[in-house]
């Protein structure tokens, strides 16, 4: 987590780190800082809060310019979130100052052995980082050797960006395991943790791979490895359309989101069919699927939840067994493997640490793996030996929903096409069906009246909700819960319908809200016994079902689509009722707090 951006030119730095922090924004919002040189020497802001803060302390204060600067937005891990512990972060001297994403595993052992005599001033492993270049700048007296010697001792993961008092032409940039990426300008270049931060300057990127070190001077990058071998790269494109990241006239990004889950859905629909209207997958991808007698499903959070809905079709549909595993919990507990496994990665960031250990376990195992994710070029997507892109856009609120959409679409084709092959018969053409889901999509996301209206009744005066389902509506209702605690601090917990009177319906009084799924035919009836079970207990009860099977008493029908694909147009209302749930409270919709979207520390 944490963003950071940096800028070396010729004009003043502020507004572009400003501007940059803002974009980065999603990645962490506790505390921020920016740090810019001039012939004065460095100039250092910082705030605890948001970049809003930042903004309005640089207006206060006498603000300088200068044409170097770097810039931080962050998400406490060590040290909790306060100006103190706020970056840029300074040696004893003054004269290194850096920014740092990541978490440095060595930091106490670092400062045991090499740091004893200083005094810190933060709780945090990155000033440990930046006493340690000072400390081997003594030894040396030279930046560049000093910085590598330093690289080489840190283990864990870092994306670094430094300013040497003494040298206002060159920006020091080094990384492993966090992103970084360097973009090149026409007399002036940035740094930033993802192009969005800077793509009002450039569209033009570089890549930093793990352990190098980039001199970032104003006219010319120069990128080496730790031994000091210099290494040559061509830039790439970014192809990140500007208006995509921009709210337009959306109160919040969630919002905007939610309603472009029928226009990704097309998208998907268009990047996976062949002219003949059929999925197409690359083979690669096919034949590794095909020779894998176990797929493993790794993801946290809401991509778990696509996984879980994965794994119904890769079974019914492919007839490939499939486990689904939390990744933070896979790195440390590996399950038995089958004898030719494959790994699936389903990450919209790509860049989710948790997920990230699992894939380099398994790369030193010799398996091989496929990454699901929103962000092509990202860590997960570029160590992975296949990729499949969700085109879902960029996704900024750090609550997930058209990514959710977008993974189990994808599924749906890797499904279907491994069916395809394999000669099995399947009982709907996928492409049709994933046409009438964003139709029924579009149906519900002009529903938002009636929607934030349960949200009022249902979700407005509780301390607690419930979602209860069975088959997929049980793995849906994971999702519910998610949503509605991740953005509102509703206590929200997803349920199997059966299982609540084992031990979960002890918590059910007069008044608390249970909202359940009924979207599946073989389990409607039983589904609706268990909401009989809990307005038996005074629960208050909401029933979303879907045409067909629905019943008078049902507060919401969802249009028919194919029973395997409910998934993905019950979550649409259940995104809304949080969205709705979290206005109606005041919440930070877009921000959530202790959260960041994407989640880089394991
Ligand atoms: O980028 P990823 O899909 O790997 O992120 C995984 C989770 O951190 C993410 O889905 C998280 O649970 C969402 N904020 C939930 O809305």
């Amino acid at each position: 987590m944490c963003g950071i951006v940096g800028y070396i030119g010729a004009n003043d730095s502020k507004g572009i780190l400003l501007h940059g922090l803002e974009k980065l924004e999603y990645r962490g919002y506790d505390s921020a800082g920016i740090a810019v040189l001039n012939d004065n020497g460095v100039h250092l802001t910082k705030v605890k809060g948001r970049i809003v803060t930042l903004k309005e302390s640089m207006d206060n204060s006498n603000s300088v310019e200068a044409t170097l600067g770097i810039g931080h937005t962050r998400w406490a891990t060590h040290g909790e979130p306060s100006t103190l512990n706020a970056h840029p972060h300074q040696s004893t001297s003054g004269k290194f100052t850096i920014v740092h994403n990541g978490v440095i595993e060595n930091y106490q052992d670092i400062k045991r052995n090499y740091l004893e005599a200083v005094d810190f001033v933060s709780e945090t492993d990155t000033e440990v980082i930046v006493q340690l270049i000072e400390k081997l700048y003594d030894e040396f007296q030279n930046t560049i050797k000093a910085f590598q010697e330093a690289m080489k001792l840190l283990k864990g993961s870092y994306a670094i960006g430094m300013i040497d008092v003494d040298d206002p032409n060159t920006l020091y940039v080094s990384k492993n395991k966090s992103p970084l990426l360097i973009g090149l300008g026409d007399g002036f270049n940035v740094i930033a943790s993802d192009a969005m931060a800077t793509l009002k300057e450039t569209d033009q990127y570089l890549e930093i791979f793990d352990k190098e070190i980039v001199l970032v001077h104003r006219n010319h990058v120069e990128i080496q490895k730790l031994n000091g071998k210099v290494v040559d790269r061509q830039p790439y494109t970014a192809e990140i359309d500007a208006s995509d990241i921009e709210k337009g006239t959306y109160p919040h990004y969630m919002l905007k989101e939610i309603d472009e889950q029928p226009i990704v859905i097309r998208n998907i629909i268009k990047e996976y069919q062949d002219e003949n209207n059929e999925v197409k997958l690359d083979d690669s991808i096919r034949n590794a699927m095909q020779e894998a007698d176990r797929v493993y499903i790794i993801a946290a959070g809401t991509s778990y939840h696509a996984g879980l809905i994965g794994k119904e079709f890769m079974e019914k549909m492919a007839r490939i067994p499939v486990e689904v595993h939390v990744a933070s919990e896979f790195s440390y507990n590996m399950p038995l493997l089958s004898e030719k496994p494959l790994f699936v990665f389903i990450s919209q960031s790509g860049e989710t640490a948790d997920s990230r250990a699992v894939l380099v376990k398994i790369k030193e195992m010799g398996h091989p793996a496929l990454t699901i994710t929103n962000v092509p070029g990202s860590t997960l997507s570029r160590e992975a030996d296949y990729t499949l892109q969700l085109h879902a856009g960029p996704e900024i609120a750090v609550a997930s929903t058209k990514a959710y959409t977008a993974q189990i679409a994808v599924l749906t084709i890797l499904a279907a096409d491994i069916a395809k092959a394999k000669g099995l018969e399947l009982e709907f053409d996928p492409i049709k069906e994933l046409a009438i889901v964003s139709s029924a999509m579009e149906v519900l996301t002009d529903q938002k009246e009636e929607i934030e209206q349960l949200a009022g009744i249902y979700l407005d005066t509780t301390r607690n909700a419930f979602f209860i389902g069975r088959g997929l509506d049980y793995n849906v209702s994971l999702e519910a819960a998610l949503k509605l605690k991740e953005i509102s601090y509703i206590q929200a917990e997803g349920f199997a319908g059966g299982e609540l009177k084992h031990g979960t319906i002890a918590l059910i009084e007069e008044g608390t809200p249970v909202i359940a799924l009924a979207t599946q035919e073989n389990v409607n009836y039983s589904i609706r016994g268990n909401v009989q079970e809990v307005v038996a207990r005074g629960a208050n009860a909401l029933i979303i079902s879907m045409r067909g099977l629905e019943q008078d008493t049902d507060a919401f029908v969802l249009p028919k689509v194919h029973e395997l694909l409910t998934p993905l147009i019950s979550v649409i209302p259940l995104q809304l009722l949080a969205y709705y749930a979290a206005l109606h409270r005041d919440c930070d919709v877009d921000k959530p707090r202790n959260l960041a979207k994407s989640v880089t520390v394991e």
